[in-house]
């Protein structure tokens, strides 16, 4: 741009340069966006894998990749040379016109279509085998998903529970995903266990579910699907075969009966509502939850052995009396659009409720 005397050349000597302003505030937002993807332990990242499934991926992705790299490097790099190396030098500067150059344009043709069907024959294998279902002594769970939470059931255990997904290390699990006919589209993604399996109204789909690595693994729905979509986490908890059966076990059991004392009128409430009719609105808590571990499919989370988890409300909250408070004093303040209604409880109802939710271990 040297000498010449264009508008911009005459614009930008006077004042404050606003190109190169322009220019340095875009570097500054990339640069604050490449610095934002450095964290030291990221709890969602797929290019940590430590499931069978994301691995495999990873696998795939790395060379791909690095071949995307060198395309890149290659084509930036002959475009930034053809810029300097032929640009206009003078006014009668024009440059050698020639049409068509069979050799280069095979050439860039065929090394293209190779690397294309290179990277096609893995992609494609891995397709396939992502979608074959698990052999052997694979454990099996039925993952529906509900605005905003999920529900777990898993088959031949005879547990039900919400948002907090146990499997035993060395042992695949198969999940068989579906949501509510007439619902919205979800999808389950715990980035360092496996990809995206997109959750779809009244069908059903199956993602595999493997790792050796004894962990809580963060996940989150990956498709928009309302208010709260954002806050429709999930945790992925990976034990050891031992620690695995000894959760079934007690997720299998009755929770116990609260002694008496303030837990034993959260009870009441919960199963009852209040003695001079039902909470505001609508009905009591056992309206919508249920208590027994055994019973899937209802309109709210299964609270059996809700105090056993270590968050609540889509994986939002942790599992504390003050969240729990929060929660029941207001919950569409605490989760926007949460099909919680807000029963207008007293604090002496918060009270007695969340010490009754807190012994059911
Ligand atoms: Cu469910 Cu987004």
């Amino acid at each position: 741009m040297g000498g010449d005397r264009s508008a911009w050349g005459t614009a930008s000597q006077k004042g404050a340069r606003p190109g190169r302003a322009l220019a340095g505030g875009l570097l500054l937002f990339g640069l604050t966006l490449l610095l934002a993807a450095c964290v030291p332990n990221a709890p969602q990242d797929a290019l940590e894998p430590v499931g069978e499934a994301a691995r495999k991926a990873d696998d795939l992705f790395q060379p791909v990749f690095l071949i995307a790299v060198g395309v890149f490097v290659l084509v930036e790099g002959a475009l930034v040379y053809a810029i300097v190396r032929f640009r206009q030098r003078s006014d009668q500067d024009a440059p050698v016109q020639v049409h068509g150059n069979t050799k280069i344009e095979v050439i860039w043709t065929l090394i293209p279509a190779a690397i294309l069907a290179g990277i096609a024959i893995p992609t494609v294998k891995g397709i396939f085998e992502f979608a074959r279902p698990p052999t052997g002594d694979a454990i099996q769970v039925k993952v529906s998903a509900q605005q905003w939470w999920w529900e777990y059931s898993y088959e031949g255990f005879n547990v039900v529970t919400a948002n907090e997904l146990h499997i035993p290390t060395g042992r695949p699990v198969l999940l068989t995903l579906t949501a509510p006919p007439n619902d919205v589209i979800h999808s389950y993604w715990v980035p360092k266990l496996s990809g995206k399996q997109d959750v779809i109204p009244g069908q059903e789909s199956q993602i595999t579910l493997k790792t050796d690595r004894p962990g809580t693994y963060l996940g989150q729905c990956a498709e928009y699907c309302g208010t709260s979509h954002v806050n429709m986490r999930l945790r992925v908890i990976a034990q050891d075969p031992a620690d695995f059966d000894a959760w079934v076990k007690a997720q299998q059991a009755k929770p116990p009966e609260p002694s008496g004392g303030l837990a034993a009128r959260g009870k009441e409430l919960f199963e009852k509502g209040r003695s001079d009719g039902k909470f505001p609105g609508g009905q009591a808590c056992s309206g919508c939850h249920v208590i027994d571990p055994t019973l899937g499919g209802n309109y709210g989370p299964n609270l059996a052995h809700f105090a056993s988890r270590g968050t609540f409300a889509g994986s939002v909250y942790d599992n504390t009396e003050e969240n729990l408070t929060r929660w029941l004093r207001d919950p569409q303040e605490a989760k926007a659009g949460a099909r919680m209604p807000d029963l207008k409880l007293t604090n002496e109802e918060i009270r007695a409720l969340v010490a009754y939710l807190m012994t059911l271990r």
